[in-house]
């Protein structure tokens, strides 16, 4: 597909499951042209939720409907609770019950919950059939849409069941991002920041000058250009991560800079709108360089700089910010359940702005002191 002057595609080279992320404002309105490579049957199976049908649901029936591709939607619940065993089997029954075949393509048409739902289903019924991910929020436009990973949370924890299944293309139209609440837009930032933070120093100092621009509820075309270069250089840092280490046996890991930290305060807040996902990343990102800086991995000038940035567009940097009860032997507990945990041994991403690698075994009496300020004084 030819590039437009607005439009932009990053390559994810992964051989023969390479696909294109192609990122325009716009796009969703022309997606039959970019679409149509990828149809067998001139048919698509699209997997959403309420609320994006809501705001963005009538600009993709209209798209598909001009160019002739028929459609079947459904809809689902907004929300993290939808991402479950509970939801996944009637969504894989009603696509069998609507004639779904091999050769048809499943869209995911919506933020991370839906990716990685739809996502799963796609990579279980009928043993796998195509899809494509439309993301329509700014943390699946930069970080779940990409790389493949699908799952579910089950009752044990989060996204405990899954499976790495590539998506065959990612179609971003920045312009849906215009309907997401400021807290989700906010949310979503951190995951741009992180990347800032995993290995790209002057992409970090970029988002100092334009961090403001990117989160403003404002769409002009100085926004909106702002917000598609960050979208753009999110992608090609996670294209590049994923194509070096599709399974996670390395350097993927990287990408859970502030997760370790993030998923045990999630946990403790039921994964629900108390914390999102992204709130939760930046307070772990604060934390995880605070935890280096203490064993001389970092500078404690790069972890203020990282706290002064993330509260400067308005993201919490402490645990004592989040209206919760807990201590640090519990958040403790939460993340020697994470899956990433090896021979008991919890592995923490940790390094300076730029410089970002994984550690195991570290002291975890360091580790407690930190969590144990963040909940007291921040
Ligand atoms: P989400 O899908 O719940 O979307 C957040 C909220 O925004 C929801 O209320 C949704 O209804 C609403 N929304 C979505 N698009 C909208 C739009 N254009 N306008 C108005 N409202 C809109 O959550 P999320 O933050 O996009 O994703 C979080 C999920 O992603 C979590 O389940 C997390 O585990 C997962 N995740 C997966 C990966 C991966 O690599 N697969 C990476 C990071 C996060
Ligand atoms: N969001 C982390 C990853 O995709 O690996």
């Amino acid at each position: 597909m030819p590039d437009s002057p607005n439009r932009e595609t990053v390559a994810l080279e992964l051989g023969p499951r390479s696909y294109d992320i192609v990122i325009e404002a716009g796009l969703l309105d022309n997606i039959g042209p970019a679409l149509t490579p990828l149809l067998k049957n001139r048919r698509v199976f699209v997997v959403t939720e309420e609320t994006v049908m809501h705001h963005q649901g009538t600009r993709l029936q209209q798209a598909l409907e001009r160019d002739k591709i028929d459609s079947r939607f459904f809809t689902l619940n907004a929300g993290e609770a939808t991402k479950s065993f509970t939801h996944l089997e009637p969504l894989v029954s009603d696509l069998l019950k609507s004639g779904i075949e091999r050769n048809d393509v499943i869209v995911a048409f919506g933020g991370g919950v839906i990716g990685d739902l739809a996502g799963f289903a796609a990579s279980i019924v009928l043993r796998g059939v195509d899809f494509v991910q439309v993301p329509t929020t700014l943390l699946a436009q930069v970080d779940s849409s990409v790389g493949g990973k699908t799952g579910i949370n089950t009752p044990e924890g989060k996204n405990l069941a899954g499976a790495f299944y590539q998506p065959k293309g990612v179609f971003i139209d920045t312009d849906t991002l215009q309907t997401l609440r400021r807290r989700e837009l906010l949310a979503g930032y951190a995951e741009v920041v992180k990347y800032g933070v995993i290995d790209d120093p002057v992409f970090f100092a970029w988002l100092e000058d334009h961090g403001q621009t990117m989160v403003a509820l404002d769409n002009s075309p100085e926004v909106e250009a702002v917000r598609a270069k960050a979208i753009a250089h999110s992608c090609r840092a996670k294209a590049r991560v994923v194509a070096e280490d599709e399974l996670e046996t390395g350097r993927r890991a990287l990408l859970n800079l502030g997760h370790t930290f993030g998923h045990a305060l999630e946990a403790e807040c039921g994964y629900g709108d108390q914390l999102l996902h992204g709130e939760a990343v930046a307070i772990g990102m604060v934390m995880a360089l605070e935890t280096s800086a203490r064993m001389g991995l970092a500078s404690h000038e790069d972890c203020s700089r990282l706290t002064h940035h993330l509260q400067s567009v308005g993201l919490k940097t402490a645990a004592s910010e989040i209206e919760m009860t807990t201590d640090a032997d519990r958040l403790l507990g939460h993340m020697h359940k994470d899956k990433k945990v090896e021979a008991g041994m919890i592995g923490f991403v940790l390094g300076g702005i730029g410089t970002a690698a994984v550690h195991r075994g570290v002291d975890l009496e360091i580790v407690r002191a930190v969590l144990h300020d963040s909940l007291t004084t921040g």
